[in-house]
């Protein structure tokens, strides 16, 4: 099984098993990481805000608008940032490394 490692806001790694169809979101959740996806994947919050290890983001698919118009919105905001929600695993994406955002 793929794993994907989440930097967390005091800078720990966590290495976790991460499921082909499963998002960044619902990895975090099955592994109690602190992030927050209030309106559960529906584009609606921006409170799965992670930013992406730089060596991964040219891997994953492009953003969709309503993606780019919701991370806007997003808390410290860097040029990797995406939606935890929107980032489904696949073989691939095995070692993805994303950081929890700072907060506020
Ligand atoms: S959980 Fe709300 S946009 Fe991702």
């Amino acid at each position: 099984m793929p794993k994907m490692t989440f930097i967390e806001r005091d800078g720990s790694r966590r290495e976790v098993d991460a499921p082909v169809g499963l998002s960044v979101l619902e990895i975090a959740h099955k592994h109690d990481i602190d992030l927050e996806g209030a309106c559960e994947g529906s584009l609606a919050c921006a409170t799965c805000h992670v930013v992406v290890d730089p060596e991964w983001a040219g891997k994953l698919s492009e953003p969709t608008d309503d993606e780019e118009d919701m991370l806007d919105l997003a808390f410290g905001l860097e040029q990797t940032s995406r939606l935890g929600c929107q980032i489904v695993m696949t073989e691939d994406l095995d070692g993805l490394t994303v950081q929890l955002p700072k907060a506020g």
